[in-house]
């Protein structure tokens, strides 16, 4: 089983320690090839923001740097930590410019095959947002996430109270508990109501848009994900009351572009 760490810490500090926590616990059980992608040590340009990824395609980014390999890592492991300390109330910057220099995932997915573990470290606040956020990125790129976890630590790296590395172990156990089931289990769980209506957004703008958004329309066209009746990017059984909600968002979005285009003739 491979898992990849994408690790947006810029030092061997608590999220990396919490993530070796997670690999002991996974290893009791299973045989595992771990990598760490240490941000700092990637070349990873900022984004700037050119939007050729979006409308021709990722592979005209105008920036040779790791981005694909780094894609490609993602598509080759059976699961994603995605780990980073919370900065200033949200995720790294390192973790930030990561998100931003894929941010073509969120028009095409393509990680259906892997588990996510969403993994943060904070010194008070910001573990909640930083959870929230990161687990929406990986769902909307593909994920099936199947753990989030975040826990308190020391800035130096002191060890903590007793009762507080007590609460931070019993999270890491459980966390990777839920982990380690999803990457044995190996099929994909049901969508949840928002995954069902993140596809029906995404398809929305694929279907209308057409030629004005070749890349799109074409990824989705050669998916299948345009056919009528398509519920979900991977055929899993959809809860029929979030299959009809997402039909509704989508109708009413594709009216809206449609709108939008008439009016910008
Ligand atoms: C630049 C910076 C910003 C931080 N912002 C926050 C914050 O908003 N909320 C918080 O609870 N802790 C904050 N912290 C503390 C770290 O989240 C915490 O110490 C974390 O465990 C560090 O992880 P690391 O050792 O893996 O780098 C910040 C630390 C740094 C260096």
């Amino acid at each position: 089983m491979k898992i990849l760490v994408i690790m947006g810490s810029p030092r061997k500090g608590n999220t990396f320690h919490a993530a070796e926590r997670i690999r002991e616990i996974l290893q009791q059980t299973l045989a595992v090839e771990w990598e760490y992608v240490m941000l700092r040590d990637v070349d990873l340009e900022q984004c700037r923001g050119c939007y050729t990824c979006f409308a021709r395609g990722e592979e005209f980014c105008p920036i040779k740097d790791d981005a694909s390999n780094l894609e490609q890592k993602m598509l080759d492991a059976d699961g994603v930590i995605f780990a980073t300390p919370v900065y200033g109330l949200q995720v790294s910057g390192l973790m930030k410019v990561f998100i931003d220099r894929h941010s073509y995932l969120f028009h095409r997915p393509r990680f259906f095959r892997q588990k996510a573990l969403i993994l943060t470290t904070a010194g008070a606040v910001g573990i909640k947002e930083v959870l929230n956020y990161l687990d929406l990125v990986a769902r909307i790129w593909g994920f099936d996430v199947a753990a989030r976890v975040g826990i308190l630590s020391s800035a130096t790296m002191e060890p903590l109270p007793a009762h507080r590395e007590q609460e931070n172990e019993r999270r890491l156990q459980k966390a990777a508990a839920a982990f380690l089931e999803a990457l044995q289990r190996g099929t994909r769980s049901r969508p949840g109501l928002m995954d069902v209506i993140f596809f029906h957004v995404g398809r929305a703008p694929s279907a209308e848009l057409g030629e004005r958004a070749p890349a799109d329309h074409h990824y989705w066209a050669d998916q299948g994900w345009l056919e009528k009746g398509r519920r979900y990017y991977v055929d899993v059984p959809v809860n029929p009351l979030y299959h009809f909600l997402g039909q509704i968002v989508e109708w009413y979005l594709r009216r809206q572009i449609r709108k939008d285009m008439l009016s910008a003739r």
